[in-house]
């Protein structure tokens, strides 16, 4: 019997579409789902002159494929993943290679990993980004772990990635779970920018009434400019998009709640875990949850009712200027979980090559921009650099747009138009950009009360003091 290259467990849309990729690219794969339909629908939906097969039995999906066999995962985050790693344990055998290509909780690839590693199995965590189109035609692909088993599957992921200037997004994200560790921190930029997309196109429509039409031709000509992006792109045709119900625009239809898988939430926590501070994103999770609070959020309107917005002046000056504070915090949001990245590679000693990420984003994936270009640059410049904002190239331009920023926030602060995402770049950047905080004075009360001491800038050591109370 003619064995298969690889074998895909999981054939829901993004599965069967990764799985296609794999055979147009040339490899061929059988594909395995409990559900007979899945398997009917594969098999008719494969590209003419590929090899691909379908099965609904666990031992013939296991004995199709060539040894040390090549499985892919595409099955719901959580217990799925456990369930079927107890079903094909026992059928595998040593050397044989499992990569988990969904968007796993990185502490369970860890611990998959080690459990796998006991019976001589590689077990791959592995992020892949683009959605159902980018896993058909060229995701932007995150794998880590065991640097043998990646070696040699290699080929297939470079082959069915997507490609920017010729170069594949795909390359080896360091040691352990750090695929899925990088997926994660992906997803949480990408609730970042999507939360700043959604402030501006608040400030423009709310704020400057343009109409669903101009909004359209603005976001065009960003995404011709040096905010081009897939989310910028993908917000431009939303835009457009009529609705068949009300023959309205669909947008104005779609309720103002935002669901989440949970991605941005594990950033938010992992950064509390590793003393990084990321208030962009942790402020894109909490407006997620402040949408869903809409029934209070109703009586809370009704209680403190706005007074009425004053439009801008001069609205093409207000277009420009939110499209610059846009560009500024869509790059600290970038900065902020890039710097995640590089404590984490310390802390786990994953050893994420911060150059390849970036290098990776730059096609296929959600958060894919013309920026990460700018980034590849600095990093090939310094692979070490902690913080995209001490590149000089890149202060040049954030100094550039940090007045637009701090007027943006002017006009949505005193107009009452909530801007979680942006305040919090602007904060974020005027601390970090600060040699001085008032953080002394907080070491102060936190001796004064719980004799916590504190350093001084004049001498080496720590110090406490017997405060003086004043109180009578
Ligand atoms: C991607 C996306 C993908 C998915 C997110 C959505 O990179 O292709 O990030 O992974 O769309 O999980 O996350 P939420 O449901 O949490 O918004």
């Amino acid at each position: 019997m003619e064995k298969y290259n690889y074998g895909m467990i999981g054939l829901g849309v993004m599965g069967r579409n990764l799985l296609y990729n794999i055979a147009d690219n040339g490899f061929s794969i059988a594909g395995f789902d409990l559900d007979k339909q899945k398997i009917t629908e594969l098999e008719e939906g494969a590209t003419a002159g590929t090899t691909v097969a379908g099965t609904d039995s666990l031992e013939e999906f296991v004995a199709k494929l060539e040894t040390p066999r090549k499985i892919i995962l595409m099955v719901p985050a959580g217990k799925p993943v456990d369930a079927v790693l107890e079903n094909i344990k026992s059928l595998l055998t040593k050397s044989d290679i499992v990569i988990d290509a969904g968007n796993s909780y990185f502490k369970d690839t860890n611990r998959r990993v080690a459990d796998l590693a006991t019976l001589g199995l590689h077990f791959m965590g592995m992020g892949v980004s683009g959605g159902e189109k980018g896993a058909r035609f060229g995701p932007s692909i995150m794998p880590g772990g065991d640097l043998e088993a990646f070696h040699s599957v290699r080929p297939m992921l470079e082959a069915i990635a997507a490609k920017v200037n010729g170069e594949s997004c795909t390359a080896y994200m360091g040691k352990d779970a750090a695929g899925h560790y990088v997926k994660m921190v992906h997803n949480g930029i990408e609730y970042a920018i999507m939360q700043l997309i959604s402030e501006a196109y608040d400030l423009l429509h709310r704020g400057a009434n343009l109409s669903k039409d101009q909004l359209y031709e603005v976001f065009k000509e960003w995404n011709n400019g040096e905010l081009n992006s897939f989310l910028i792109e993908i917000t431009r045709d939303i835009f457009q998009q009529k609705d068949e119900i009300s023959g309205g625009f669909l947008l104005d239809q779609i309720l103002d709640k935002a669901g989440s898988k949970g991605t941005g939430k594990w950033t938010s926590e992992e950064a509390l875990e590793n003393g990084v501070a990321i208030p962009t994103i942790d402020a894109a999770v909490a407006s997620r949850t402040l949408s869903s609070y809409k029934e209070e959020r109703v009586l809370a309107s009704k209680l403190y009712p706005k007074s009425e917005i004053t439009a801008p002046e001069n609205i093409e000056l207000f277009v420009q200027e939110v499209g610059d504070a846009l560009f500024l915090a869509t790059l600290i949001s970038y900065t902020q979980g890039l710097s995640l990245l590089v404590k984490a590679s310390e802390d786990y000693q994953f050893q994420i090559p911060l150059q390849d990420v970036v290098k990776i984003w730059r096609g296929g994936c959600i958060i894919r921009s013309s920026l990460l270009e700018t980034f590849y640059e600095a990093y090939t410049e310094d692979p070490n650099l902690s913080n995209i904002l001490l590149n000089e190239k890149i202060s040049e331009l954030v100094k550039s747009k940090v007045t637009s920023l701090r007027k943006t926030i002017g006009f949505a602060t005193s107009n009452g138009i909530s801007t979680l995402g942006l305040q919090t770049v602007l904060a974020y950047f005027d601390a970090y950009t600060t040699e001085n905080l008032p953080v002394n004075l907080i070491q102060a009360q936190r001796d004064y009360f719980g004799a916590h001491t504190y350093q001084r800038k004049d001498q080496e050591g720590v110090f406490h003091t017997q405060w003086e109370s004043t109180n009578q």
